[in-house]
């Protein structure tokens, strides 16, 4: 599976853009702030149905425009599949595959993966836990609609319930009768939740360990633990939370205070890892998406680095080019200020690629 155009229509700082792929590694190059991370980014929603970087859809739209549209064709299974995206101001996002538009956008994850290992990626480590939950609800997603969509409802009870206990705070009254529904539901769609989590760590946490070994060629002993109220008797929790539930008028136990734990030698890596440890264990952890994602889908994602060179030392970068040299991976976006830095890494490779030169919103081949 591969990207073999995209176009762009009013993207963030793109008025009108059209490139053609190389199935193997392409390079955007240029200046900061000139439209390189928005490319990414345009590719990723593509993938995702959601930006990377914007947090509202209408961020993507070109400032003073109407609306913005992305379209891009794949080939997958050695057919082409087009794939648009787009949002019109005040309208409802729209997704299209081969013309045919999804009733929900989410119903489109997982059919084109990518992986996108970007720096401020670090987060997902040094971050909240929600952050955490984040990363892996996404990894799941793009390999388990049942998932994706079960997350999505249990999102909209916890909306649900949150509201009810706040009336609960409000009126000083609690009808226990008006919550049972609720936490039935809490238990039925967290326990599905849980069950498909705890099974995804236990193949990841593999995944990531051995990343972690082969990049730092480390005697570090890395551990990946989950952490949730499934483990224990939830039942017995939601009972006892519930005063805490009304003062604070919301849910304090459920799926949704789950903890993924990043440990290194018995120690909490957010605390304790060095910097250059951290971000090993970052690149393990998106290495590990990519196999598990291979694993679970038969394909290859689309790789999307976004200024790694920048933040990976040496070893890093040489593990991660031998991996490249490997044909560990398919296709590959990259991106670089420093132009030279990328061509004269790539010198020996023998695969095909495609340099862009990235100014102000406006890209060229780069001979
Ligand atoms: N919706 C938007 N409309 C216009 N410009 C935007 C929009 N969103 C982002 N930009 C602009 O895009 C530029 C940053 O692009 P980016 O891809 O992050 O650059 P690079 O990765 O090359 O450093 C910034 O100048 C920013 O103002
Ligand atoms: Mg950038």
């Amino acid at each position: 599976m591969h990207l073999q155009t995209i176009r762009l229509t009013n993207f963030k700082n793109y008025e009108s853009a059209k490139l053609d792929f190389s199935a193997q590694i392409n390079c955007f190059l240029g200046n900061n702030g000139s439209g390189k991370t928005n490319l990414l980014d345009a590719i990723y929603y593509l993938s995702l149905t959601k930006s990377s970087t914007s947090s509202q859809d209408a961020q993507c739209i070109l400032h003073n425009q109407p609306l913005f549209a992305l379209k891009g064709e794949f080939s997958k299974d050695a057919k082409a599949r087009e794939v648009i995206c787009g949002l019109q101001i005040g309208k409802k996002k729209l997704v299209k595959l081969d013309q045919k538009p999804y009733k929900k956008a989410s119903e489109h994850v997982g059919k084109f993966p990518v992986v996108l290992i970007a720096p401020n990626d670090t987060d997902v480590i040094r971050g909240a836990s929600d952050q955490r939950r984040k990363f892996f609800d996404a990894i799941i997603s793009q390999v388990d609609q049942i998932y994706l969509q079960t997350l999505i409802q249990y999102n909209h009870l916890i909306k649900q319930r949150n509201s009810l206990l706040k009336r609960f705070a409000e009126t000083g009254q609690t009808d226990l009768e008006l919550l049972e529904p609720f936490n039935a539901q809490l238990l039925e769609l967290g326990s599905k939740l849980f069950e498909k989590r705890s099974a995804f760590i236990e193949d990841f946490k593999v995944l990531v360990t051995s990343h972690y070994q082969n990049l730092t060629n480390s005697a570090e002993i890395i551990e990946l633990n989950y952490e949730s109220h499934f483990q224990e008797d939830v039942n017995a929790l939601l009972a006892e939370n519930l005063q805490k539930d009304i003062i604070l008028k919301r849910s304090n136990v459920g799926i949704h205070k789950d903890e993924f734990h990043f440990v290194m030698n018995g120690e909490a890596i957010k605390k304790f890892g060095s910097q250059g440890q951290q971000k090993s264990y970052l690149i393990a952890l998106k290495l590990a998406h990519f196999d598990f994602t291979e694993k679970q889908t038969g394909m290859k994602p689309i790789l999307l680095l976004d200024d790694i060179f920048d933040k990976l030392d040496d070893l890093r970068i040489s593990k991660l080019m031998e991996m490249v040299a490997s044909d560990a991976f398919g296709q590959i976006f990259i991106t670089d200020a420093r132009p030279e830095r990328t061509i004269g890494l790539l010198a020996d490779d023998s695969h095909e690629v495609e340099l862009f030169k990235v100014e102000n919103g406006q890209v060229k081949s780069w001979m």
